[in-house]
């Protein structure tokens, strides 16, 4: 309510990346001391256990154990400084980043725009970030309570055919701090950056990545990372099933579903005001069954053998529960976030513990794929 009231319409006056700015350096004030961080945290998770009990269950992924299956998109921490503070929210992880290995600027401001008519944004950022040994430096220092993913992409400098040593020497650097590590291929702010999706480019990424990951693991005696790819919402069926085909072959963990969309369809913003956003990716409301069906479609392909984040259009208990129903393992959220506010986590874990209640569903694990009508189910 107060966010509705009163934080939504103040920050809403003011342009839309210096209202996340001031937020952020707001909230990382607030709660910039462990303890204060480890109690709001444990009384927004604590509100929905009291009346819900432990309905999800164990959330076991990919090898690590998840609180909740609502997460933090990228894009939001780029850098990674604000991961403590924004887990106290409740989130069950965190993916920071994208991270690149060189800092960048990214496009000239204006480049993030809110179409309030839609519960959405369209954003050029175009990799903003400190670069990848900035955020080690920072998550050393202080890692959330939560899972914690790292989401590289490529440096804008670097041309697309030496994309593979550029997100290889970043994998490198964020594999010392992170829980799982997201390859991004699927950001539209990034010149030919989702032409890596294609299955030779995204075969010969996939492998090296993989190659250092398993090296690198052995030289430590340690367990190679989880590693994910994020996938865009702007692929047919053919480019699916050959995405399914590449992670599998590479052993991937799973895939992120999905980035934001280039198609601007259907929306209730007037179509002069949308166009004078200019070029960038659609998040929120409007991508919202899309990327279910993306999810659908990939849970479907990969008959169980990978798991799938679905990302696109949460803002509520009903939203997650349509993805995770459809295949979606966890779901993340950010144009949610930004229109919801603080409590949104806890709101949606609050509504989709009743949902599982209300169904009979017994754990998260049992809600998974349970409608989307293939006989092997994946976690
Ligand atoms: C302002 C903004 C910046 C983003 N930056 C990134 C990014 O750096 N890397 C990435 O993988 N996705 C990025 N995304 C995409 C989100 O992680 C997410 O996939 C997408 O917005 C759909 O989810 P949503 O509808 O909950 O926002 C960004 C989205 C927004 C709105």
């Amino acid at each position: 309510m107060i966010h509705e009231n009163f934080l939504r319409p103040l920050l809403f006056r003011l342009p839309a990346e210096t209202a996340h700015e001031w937020s952020m350096r707001a909230l990382s004030f607030a709660l910039r001391g462990e303890a204060s961080r480890a109690f709001v945290r444990r009384q927004l998770i604590q509100d929905y256990r009291e009346t819900y009990g432990d309905i999800y269950g164990s959330i076991e992924r990919f090898g690590l154990k998840f609180d909740n299956p609502v997460g933090l998109a990228a894009g939001f921490d780029k850098n990674g400084e604000h991961a403590a503070a924004l887990a106290a929210l409740g989130f069950g992880f965190i993916e920071t980043g994208t991270v690149t290995r060189l800092a960048q600027d990214g496009n000239p401001r204006p480049r993030l725009f809110r179409l309030p008519d839609d519960a959405a944004l369209i954003n050029r950022q175009g990799f903003n970030n400190k670069g990848a040994p900035a955020l080690v430096a920072h998550l050393k220092r202080d890692r959330p309570a939560c899972v914690l993913g790292v989401n590289i992409g490529k440096s804008r400098v670097t041309p697309i055919d030496e994309a593979v040593a550029d997100y290889v020497a970043s994998f490198e650097s964020v594999r010392s701090v992170a829980d799982y590590v997201a390859i991004n291929v699927s950001s539209p702010n990034t010149p030919n950056l989702r032409d890596l999706q294609r299955p030779e480019a995204l075969d010969e990424l996939l492998a090296a990545i993989q190659r250092s990951n398993h090296q690198l693991a052995a030289r430590d005696e340690t367990k190679p990372l989880p590693v994910l790819v994020k996938v865009a919402p702007d692929l047919d069926d053919a480019a699916l099933e050959m995405i399914v085909d590449v992670a599998r072959r590479n052993r991937l963990a799973g895939i992120i579903a999905t980035n934001t969309t280039v198609a601007r369809d259907d929306l209730k913003t007037p179509r002069a005001a949308v166009e004078a956003c200019g070029a960038g990716g659609l998040s929120g409301a409007p991508l919202r069954r899309r990327s279910t069906e993306i999810i659908r479609r990939l849970y479907t392909l990969a008959q169980g053998s990978l798991v799938i984040i679905g990302v696109g259009g949460v803002f509520t208990g009903r939203d997650a529960w349509d993805k995770i129903s459809a295949g979606a393992s966890l779901v993340q959220l950010y144009t949610g976030f930004v229109y919801g506010g603080v409590r949104v986590v806890q709101r949606i874990n609050e509504d989709l513990s009743g949902i599982l209640r209300e169904r009979g569903v017994r754990s998260l694990d049992e809600a998974v794929g349970c409608q989307a009508n293939i006989a092997h189910r994946t976690l």
